[in-house]
């Protein structure tokens, strides 16, 4: 419901409410969910996470989702139908799950390549973020399900991201980072979170920002809601234009802001505004109904208390539609940088393909944090190509050397559950004697939200480990407080460990690590049982790990080696960890992991026409990259990748991905590094210059350009008309002819920049139209140029504006490559 749409009715409805009831409501009544009023007949609502798939009501392994190529990928689409498309994928999902407000997208940018959640962010590109943002919105919304846009406003990096305070000129907001979540607005976004960081010495939950531009100047009438946590100080928060505090029931507001308010101190009006906005949203998403019809959310395992009972507002599952659709998604990110005419390969001219790397059959799909889900599935590159090439072509796979990966949470591939003999684990939840007051059945070593009833003192996860190997095992605890971890009743590993941050991400999401290697014998069951006490404070999360003892990486570099030789057709698959990319903390550098490098400069050598598949969510360095046969980019591909990358490597899709980042071929030549605050602060002293405009401005060639990535065919761009003098203000289309130079039909899309007005160093990205042609065959994209491309943001006057005279139009196939250049004459106004 929006504009005039039903105020009357809601409006009669806040009447109805004390003061004390209206403050309850903007708390959440749990983790993931607001509070009903069934008097009104407001049912709750559930929030969840986001972005690259609806996770659901908790974080529970047997509620499995759709996994969707993450934010970066959707970023290297240009594709603003496709992505609508997506959007309504996840709305599909959250209606499946009783999911009534998706935690996503989230607008922050690339600011620089260390930015530990840059796979969460779409670019490094305010006008590209913005447009697929806004249809990532749409696709959401159109299902009835509200989107979110996140983390308003500066969250770019991770460090110190609770406290920090980011300072930047005015300029750099308006035109850069507040850019996106205007988009937002303008697309209709119901829900806007704001962060955890500050800006301007306001934190984001209790910042001027939140009413002006986001309410007033941009009008938009939905709810801000703060991220998990983000609320330390009470009636700053109320007084400024925030909402709703989330997690709850506990939080700053309660009790507290009812005083507030009856004691001057917060205006009436400002609560009244915050449960009229609350009362919007329930209206959009079908949760306010007649009173006491507060029928919600589906139950679905491991709901939180009060789901049971619900029927689902989908009870169908995802379906092959979906996996075509996730399929089409993976082909149409992945980035083909550099190819030295090997790809597409011929499987019919195959006879032995090899395929190398531990990434080949241990994919990262998508990044670590909050984001996370449990896929439904996943199709490794490995499955992909094996499906790919049938039963004629022999395979070799050789993981190769380690990566860096952190050992992974007991899987049902590893363990059986020692009560049942299922494969998985069993959690139990002790009471202070160790009398069970919980116990179940689960399938993974990583329970970050086990059932806690009043006398919960220790949670248990305790599993029988099958090892396939014999060796130095390494088995590991995670989480915080007193933990320990027993292999057949020896104690191996006990110890109090310390919580050294706040950070929800590590708390709840992914606390460190503890391990002890322990030998093994292969084929010798051992009962595995890990502990850990449930002091205030300590989070949730309980995690139990086991790796196998670490193969010998110069016989794996052998072997890698040998089976390159053999082959006539070599795949090299490497990619990044956990280690490196994650919510909770910024990359140190921007290096593969352990011996990858080795591992490519070794196959390499065997075979130049090696392609090489790089699987991460941001930048890496990559040393080899001269020395590939190809290198193709498939970010983190979500689900479907492997048979998306199959696609792509045998030709059956162009890989339509072009960068949605500059690519550095080393971090020490990136303009903008910093992440570490300063006294607290951190100051994006670049003002607007990031990303490629950065990169321009210094006269610095990166790697690979921001907007660049090649097809199957080649083009030629032979014609750029632009029109007649255009009034400021009002978008204007130019017209860029494009050749197919190519054998094959292609896709291209054709980019256009503006550069600033004559002395500016400004240069930025104006608008995209991605075209398809046959061999041969010439097409006129219209690009459309929106009216903001051409305005700046005033600083001594606090307003756009947009100088009137000449500027220069560049068009061509990515931000270093740029044929074409016109000239377009912005009219004096009047
Ligand atoms: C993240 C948000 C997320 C929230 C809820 C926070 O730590 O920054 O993006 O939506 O947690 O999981």
């Amino acid at each position: 419901m929006r504009g005039t749409d039903g105020e009357a009715e809601r409006e009669a409805l806040l009447g109805k409410l004390t003061l004390h009831e209206k403050v309850r409501l903007l708390t959440g009544a749990t983790t993931w969910r607001t509070r009903a009023e069934p008097a009104l007949g407001l049912r709750e609502m559930v929030l969840s996470d986001g972005p690259a798939g609806v996770r659901g009501q908790s974080w529970d392994e047997r509620d499995p989702a759709l996994l969707l190529p993450s934010a970066s990928a959707l970023g290297a689409l240009w594709d603003e139908e496709l992505v609508e498309r997506l959007g309504g994928l996840l709305a599909a999902e959250a209606r499946r799950k009783g999911v009534d407000v998706v935690l996503a997208p989230t607008l922050n940018l690339h600011r620089t390549p260390l930015g530990g959640r840059h796979f969460e962010c779409l670019s490094e590109d305010p006008e590209l973020t913005g447009r697929t943002g806004a249809a990532l919105i749409r696709g959401i919304q159109a299902g009835g399900v509200a989107a979110t846009a996140k983390h308003y406003v500066a969250n770019d990096s991770e460090t110190d991201r609770l406290t920090v305070d980011v300072r930047m000129s005015e300029r750099a907001l308006r035109e850069v980072y507040l850019a996106p979540f205007e988009a937002a607005v303008e697309a209709g976004v119901r829900v806007v979170m704001a962060g955890y960081n500050g800006v301007d010495g306001a934190t984001m939950t209790a910042s001027p920002l939140l009413e002006h531009p986001l309410k007033s100047e941009w009008g938009f009438d939905g709810v801000v809601v703060s991220d998990w946590g983000a609320v330390r100080a009470g009636e700053p928060s109320a007084r400024a234009a925030l909402d709703l505090v989330m997690p709850g029931p506990e939080g700053a507001w309660g009790e507290a802001l009812v005083r507030a308010v009856e004691e001057g101190r917060v205006p009436r009006a400002a609560v009244d505004d915050k449960v009229r906005r609350l009362l919007r949203l329930a209206a959009a998403c079908g949760a306010l109904g007649e009173p006491d019809d507060v029928a919600g959310p589906a139950a679905v395992p491991g709901a939180e208390p009060g789901a049971e009972g619900r029927t689902p507002a989908s009870a169908t599952g995802p379906d092959e539609a979906d996996r075509a659709l996730l399929r089409r998604a993976a082909a149409a990110s992945t980035v083909l940088l550099a190819d030295r005419g090997v790809l597409p390969l011929d499987p019919a001219r195959l006879r032995t393909v090899a395929v190398i790397g531990a990434h080949a059959g241990l994919p990262r799909v998508q990044g670590g944090g909050s984001a996370g889900v449990f896929p439904e599935r996943v199709v490794t590159p490995l499955d992909g190509i094996t499906a790919a090439l049938g039963d004629g072509v022999r395979l070799l796979h050789v993981p190769g050397p380690s990566t860096d990966a952190p050992a992974a949470p007991l899987t049902t591939a590893l363990c059986t559950d020692p009560d049942s003999g299922r494969p998985g684990v069993r959690l139990r939840v002790l009471d202070r004697a160790g009398r069970p007051l919980h116990s179940e059945h689960r399938l993974s070593g990583r329970q970050l939200e086990p059932p806690l009833s009043p006398g919960a003192h220790t949670v248990e996860i305790a599993a029988l480990l099958l090892p396939g190997t014999s060796g130095p095992w390494t088995l590991g605890v995670g989480g915080f407080g007193r933990m320990s971890v027993t292999v057949d009743e020896r104690l191996v590993l006990e110890g109090e460990f310390d919580k050294d941050t706040d950070d929800p991400a590590v708390v709840h999401v992914n606390p460190p690590v503890r391990d002890v290697p322990v030998h093994l014998t292969a084929g010798r069951a051992v009962r595995v049982v890990a502990r850990r006490e449930l002091a205030p404070g300590t989070g949730r999360a309980t995690v139990v790990t086991a790796a196998p003892p670490r193969p010998d990486d110069a016989k794996a570099l052998a072997e890698a080696v040998r089976a390159a030789r053999e082959a006539d057709a070599v795949i090299v698959v490497v990619g990044t960890t956990e280690h490196g990319e994650c919510e909770g903390r910024d990359r140190d550098d921007l290096r593969l992991g352990g011996r990858q490098d080795e591992l490519v400069h070794a196959v390499t050598a065997v075979d130049p026409r090696t392609v090489v598949v790089v699987n991460s969510g941001g930048p890496v360095e990559l040393p080899w990259r001269a020395r590939a046969g190809a290198v193709l980019l498939t970010w983190f591909p979500g689900q479907e990748g492997g048979t998306g990358l199959a696609d792509v490597l045998f030709g059956r899709t162009e890989p339509g991905g072009r960068l949605p980042t500059t690519w550095p071929a080393a971090l020490a030549d990136a303009p903008v590094t910093r992440t570490r605050p300063e006294d607290g602060h951190l100051d994006y002293t670049e003002g607007p210059y990031i990303g490629h405009r950065a990169w321009a401005r210094h006269d610095r060639a990166p790697a690979y350009w921001f907007g660049h990535g090649l097809g199957f065919t080649t083009w030629a761009y032979e014609g750029l008309t632009v029109p007649a003098p255009i009034a400021p203000g009002e978008p204007f289309t130019v017209w860029v002819e494009v050749r197919n130079t190519g054998p094959r039909p292609g896709r291209e899309v054709v980019q256009v920049y503006l550069a600033g007005h004559p002395g500016s160093p400004d240069r930025r990205l104006a608008g995209y139209t991605p075209v398809s042609a046959a061999p041969g065959e010439r097409v006129t994209a219209p690009v459309r140029i929106p009216a903001r491309a051409l305005r700046h943001w005033d600083e001594d006057e606090h307003a756009w504006h947009t100088r009137p005279g000449p500027r220069r139009v560049l068009a061509g196939r990515s931000a270093g490559d740029l044929p074409l250049s016109a000239t377009v004459v912005v009219r004096t106004p009047g």
